[in-house]
């Protein structure tokens, strides 16, 4: 099966989860975040490799969680940077230069399934890029800067994007050099390519795949993974 490396952004601080540390190490059916996160690639055959991004104060946390958890794909423990863009593009250094198809996916979302995430390898097989996204549930107005609407987006054309985020490598390294010399961010790996002008992808993703964020969705997520253990 596919040779594929994941990137695994974990450097975040968590500010509005506001745990006073990072939201990953929070517990999920008393089993970290980022344990499960990492956990489901572990398994997949279609994984050889794994990256994970820390904070430096983080490092030696995530080092002690792999050896603890046996996860033996990890080829690097790597330390990220101020924005998750600079965390991703450190971790697409670390992987073997063999690997020529990269999957990055947020830390903090660790409902993804396996099947789930077959089915997108599946899909987006002829894709150079390709991402996750769910139809959005609420109506979406455009606003401007003192809350005057001045337009409603048209529903069925709306995408919640998710990760995973699929790339080939030459595509995705191309767009973190270049977004890093222009000074461009966006706010996920996808948007420096649609701002190179390359073509992405969107596949239906799983609305239950959802990012950790606020103390809700944790409360959510331990929700989610009861049921799916019964
Ligand atoms: N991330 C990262 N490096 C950063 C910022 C974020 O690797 N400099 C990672 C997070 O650890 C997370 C993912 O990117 O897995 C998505 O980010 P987000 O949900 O915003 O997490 P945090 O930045 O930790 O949370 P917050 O924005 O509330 O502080
Ligand atoms: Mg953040």
């Amino acid at each position: 099966m596919a040779n594929i490396g994941i990137v695994i952004p974990a450097a975040g601080q968590g500010k509005r989860m506001g745990a006073g540390y990072n939201k990953q190490f929070l517990t999920l059916m008393g089993r970290p975040i980022l344990a499960h996160t990492v956990g489901l690639f572990e398994e997949s055959n279609a994984v050889s490799e794994i990256v994970i991004v820390g904070a430096e104060g983080d490092l030696s946390v995530i080092e002690e969680l792999v050896h603890s958890q046996r996860f033996n794909k990890i080829v690097a423990i790597c330390k990220g940077g101020v924005f998750r863009q600079d965390s991703v593009r450190a971790g697409v250094r670390a992987l073997s230069t063999t690997i020529q198809r990269i999957v990055v996916h947020d830390g903090a979302r660790p409902l993804l399934t396996l099947q789930a995430f077959h089915k997108f390898i599946d899909e987006t097989q002829e894709y150079p890029a390709a991402i996750m996204g769910v139809a959005v549930k609420d109506t979406i107005k455009k606003i401007d800067i003192a809350g005057n609407v001045l337009e409603t987006l048209p529903r069925e054309l709306l995408r919640a994007v998710q990760t995973p985020q699929i790339f080939d490598r030459g595509i995705l390294e191309d767009a973190h050099d270049r977004a890093a010399s222009a000074g461009y961010y966006g706010t996920d790996d996808a948007s420096l390519l649609e701002w190179m002008g390359h073509p992405v992808q969107m596949v239906e993703g799983m609305q239950e795949n959802i990012k950790v964020t606020t103390p809700e969705d944790l409360w959510l997520a331990e929700r989610i993974l009861a049921t799916r253990e019964t």
